[in-house]
């Protein structure tokens, strides 16, 4: 009998949609999560910390898959140097990590522990996959909602996203848990390329709401790194099939036109 894939991060945006996928596909699947929870669908939860280092040997056991998939605010970085150390001591035969595209070309701090976990898993000695992907409709989502808030919202110039579906990652997560060890696999993006505005207005008009949009510039070189698309997918990129707005249409039941109802303080500007 196949031993389980431990799957870390098996409770969050995306790992929600690997499990699954790993089930379907007759794997048993054991998740890492700092909450325990009753097993369910042939699927164990085991309790463990990656930050503080805790349940982490438990976690991998015989598994001779480890999927990482959990992460954080802060810390990235030394979680996955801590999973890493354990999978390479339990003798581990493939491990896949999903990373952030642009995590070493976009100069933020949250991307350099990308960056460094990345790097983590180059150097662990266990054969790995290491997956970029572009920012999920769900972040993307808290985001707009967040800055939909305020009466006049902020638009920063020049910021561009290609937000891509958890499912679309998900399925390429499973096909590549359930393949050889493959390095790094072309990034994944979402299907189109969005500026901030138009997936502020997307959202908008989905909501069937009109703000008055106000440009502002991110300082610095992170903003120069956006504002020359690091962030974006380089060519020979794959891409995801389902569009921002065929996500807010589900999520939000309604139709999420980017050419909705919105009108900007200075023109050309939302
Ligand atoms: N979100 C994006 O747009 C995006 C884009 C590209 C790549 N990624 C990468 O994809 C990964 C997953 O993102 P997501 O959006 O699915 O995250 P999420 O929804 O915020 O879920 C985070 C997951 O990480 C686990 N976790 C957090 N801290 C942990 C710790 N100290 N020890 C063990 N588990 C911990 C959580 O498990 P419990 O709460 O159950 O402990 C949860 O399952 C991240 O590494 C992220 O960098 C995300």
């Amino acid at each position: 009998m196949a031993s389980p894939i431990l799957v870390t991060g098996g409770t969050g945006t995306l790992g929600r949609h690997v499990v699954p996928l790993l089930r379907e596909a007759g794997r048993d699947v054991r998740v890492l999560s700092r909450r325990g929870r009753e097993p369910a669908d042939g699927v164990e939860y085991v309790t463990g910390d990656l930050l503080k280092n805790e349940g982490i040997e438990e976690a991998i056991g015989a598994a001779g898959i480890v999927v990482h998939l959990a992460g954080g605010a802060k810390g990235d970085d030394e979680a996955a140097r801590n999973l890493v150390r354990a999978a390479a001591r339990a003798g581990v035969q493939h491990l896949v990590f999903i990373s952030v595209i642009g995590s070493d070309r976009v100069p933020l701090s949250w991307l350099k522990t990308q960056s460094d976990a990345e790097q983590a898993v180059i150097d662990s000695g266990v054969p790995w996959t290491i997956q970029r992907a572009a920012q999920f409709h769900d972040l993307v989502l808290k985001a707009v909602q967040s800055m939909a808030k305020f009466p006049v919202v902020p638009n920063p110039g020049g910021l561009r996203f290609q937000p891509v579906d958890a499912r679309d990652v998900a399925a390429r997560i499973a096909g590549l848990v359930l393949g050889e060890p493959a390095g790094r696999v072309p990034d994944l993006a979402g299907p189109k390329v969005y500026g901030m505005d138009e997936l502020v207005r997307g959202y908008l008009g989905a909501r069937g709401r009109r703000r008055p949009m106000m440009p502002v510039r991110i300082p610095g070189k992170a903003g120069r790194a956006y504002r020359a698309g690091d962030n974006l997918a380089l060519d020979g990129a794959d891409h995801g099939t389902r569009t921002w707005e065929d996500f807010l249409d589900e999520r939000l039941g309604q139709a999420g036109s980017t050419r909705a109802p919105a009108h900007s303080l200075s023109p050309g500007s939302g």
